[in-house]
């Protein structure tokens, strides 16, 4: 494994390796007075991201210093990509300043593959368009083995947006590879067309679908990507596929809650609910620091080929 694109392409000894070795990053982290080891000491990360973020471009750049690596935070917004410049000479130029690692994040799917093509050191997907969030789903499956002991026969409902949803993707392809059973419900207008392609079982109706779930992980509505109406108002998206606290009852006792983030509060998930502790939504921020970690340690010390 040289770089990060999916987790379509990632072998189940990859992916438990990544998960095995986030445990031991937790470990080794946590509690210590100063919580950073040397493992990349010298080593240059970059982050390139063409898209807005809060949660992965933080989490990738606490995860590299806690390696001692050097960060340089690249916003397209304040580069030359401003005045034209395209990416394959912004990653000429990253090439020539001698990044170890990008991370990159970018409205178009396929965005990180082409940049393969062109840098010499590992590439990170850090979402995008609605193609794949590798280190996203890579967390979501950290939190739920942690908390749900195993994610092998574990049955996980993804509820929402699903026809936008990178986060959705790369968590089917991850989670049905590690032996869960996948549920993706949503309205019919929200579910991708090649669904049927998917190994995961499909629901429309969410009362029904929450019954026997070990997680719910709600997806937020993206709006941004929405150019047509696929739900007749927000109000009524709340109703049908919105989890409430009746709904929260429905679950099983011991099932979680997870939102990836950024969420509508109020719409896929009540306020109350997202605050409920129940919701392992700020644990999976924490946890995406180690799976970060993990993932940089692997990829630029060929730990991957162990
Ligand atoms: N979950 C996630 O990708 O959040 P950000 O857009 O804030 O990075």
């Amino acid at each position: 494994m040289k770089h990060l694109l999916t987790t379509k392409e990632l072998t189940r000894d990859e992916a438990e390796l990544i998960l095995d070795v986030t445990e031991q990053m937790a470990e080794a982290v946590t509690g210590r007075e100063v919580p950073k080891l040397p493992a990349l000491r010298g080593r240059t990360v970059v982050n390139l991201f063409f898209e807005d973020s809060t949660r992965t471009r933080t989490s990738f750049e606490t995860a590299a210093k806690r390696l001692s690596a050097d960060v340089v935070n690249f916003a397209a917004k304040t580069s030359s990509i401003s005045k034209g410049e395209s990416l394959r000479d912004t990653a000429l130029t990253l090439q020539a300043m001698g990044a170890d690692a990008v991370v990159i994040r970018h409205p178009a799917a396929g965005a990180p593959q082409r940049l393969t093509e062109w840098i010499d050191g590992a590439v990170l997907n850090a979402g995008d368009g609605t193609h794949a969030h590798p280190t996203q789903a890579l967390l979501d499956a950290y939190t739920m083995k942690r908390r749900l002991g195993a994610i092998e026969g574990r049955t996980v409902a993804i509820v929402g947006d699903i026809l936008h949803s990178r986060v959705a993707r790369s968590n089917v392809w991850l989670l049905s590879k590690l032996g869960a059973n996948v549920r993706l419900v949503g309205p019919p207008t929200l579910l991708p067309k090649d669904i049927d392609e998917w190994p995961v079982e499909v629901g429309y109706d969410l009362d029904a679908s929450l019954k026997g779930v070990d997680a719910v992980m709600m997806l937020r509505v993206q709006r941004e990507r929405m150019h047509a109406a696929f739900f007749p108002t927000a109000n009524e998206y709340a109703r049908l596929y919105g989890l409430d606290e009746r709904r929260l009852r429905l679950l099983p006792d011991h099932a979680i809650v997870m939102h990836p983030g950024p969420m509508n509060r109020g719409m896929e998930i009540a306020a109350t609910v997202a605050d409920s502790p129940r919701a392992t939504i700020t644990e999976q921020v924490t946890n995406g620091v180690w799976v970060r970690m993990a993932v940089l340690y692997l990829l630029l010390t060929n730990g991957a080929s162990r």
